[in-house]
């Protein structure tokens, strides 16, 4: 695979061919996940959850995801890496641009960032120092504790309404792709059709430019229930390889998600 690139997403974008990305916190796993085609790699803060054990990301540091994007860098191959910036790292913009500096000498090349349109300031300042950002927003597991747990977020029209303007803001601000969580697939077309930036979803129908799943819920080796956007492709096959690789040829093939993974 040629090496991904932000303008091989925003290829995708403009000629409709989907793409796949997927967690990866260790050079093994990320090394795996490259050569199954993968296009994307995030180091998610989701390590709290699958690799900790917390029942949230907000325990995670900014030293955790300095770690494991070292380590997802070193076997990322040709994916483009990104990373997530930890709870609180978007206190303020001052913050937010020292922990992205980390992540990035730590070997990403993406910061994601939790926060609506009010985090226009932290995305523009990244933004104009080379630092691409990824906007996340529907369900920000940042805040479940205000969210009221794990839900589906932008099912009224008032609320859905909200989330495409913060996207516009955002990437008004200079965000170079928008990932959207748990929103109804309705909601996940609405907001790929309204950017020109690449929009990656999880659990957001099968519209959207990109699709994103955490890699435990693909080995099918989650603690807890797993939610119903997921699909543990270790139930057709015994390989690792062969899961991603499934995984990846479903994304390209828009097969997953299935109407059954969708709100
Ligand atoms: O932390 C993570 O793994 C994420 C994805 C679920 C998008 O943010
Ligand atoms: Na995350």
């Amino acid at each position: 695979m040629k090496t991904v690139t932000l303008n091989t997403l925003r290829a995708f974008k403009r000629s409709g061919e989907t793409f796949s990305c997927l967690t990866a916190y260790d050079a093994s796993f990320a090394q795996v996940a490259s050569q199954a085609g993968i296009e994307v790699l995030l180091v998610g803060d989701s390590l709290g959850m699958v690799l900790q054990g917390h029942s949230s990301t907000l325990p995670v540091t900014l030293d955790d995801m300095c770690y494991h994007t070292r380590a997802a860098a070193a076997g990322k191959g040709t994916s483009l890496l990104m990373a997530d910036l930890p709870f609180m790292s978007n206190a303020t913009v001052e913050r937010t641009l020292n922990d992205a500096a980390a992540l990035m000498r730590a070997g990403a090349e993406m910061i994601k960032v939790e926060g609506e349109a009010w985090m226009a300031d932290g995305v523009r300042e990244l933004t104009r120092r080379g630092v691409p950002v990824c906007a996340h927003l529907g369900l920000t597991p940042q805040t479940v504790y205000q969210l009221g747990g794990y839900k589906v977020q932008g099912r009224d029209a008032a609320h859905a309404e909200q989330i495409i303007a913060d996207a516009q803001a955002l990437v008004e601000a200079g965000a170079s792709i928008i990932l959207l969580e748990c929103v109804p697939a309705s909601l996940g077309r609405a907001v790929t059709e309204a950017l020109d930036v690449p929009v990656i979803g999880i659990g957001a129908g099968p519209n959207t430019n990109g699709q994103i799943l955490v890699m435990h819920d693909v080995l099918g080796v989650s603690p807890g229930r797993a939610p119903r956007f997921v699909k543990n492709y270790m139930a057709e096959t015994a390989s690792v390889q062969d899961a991603f690789a499934r995984y990846h040829s479903d994304v390209k093939q828009r097969a997953f998600p299935a109407s059954e993974h969708c709100f």
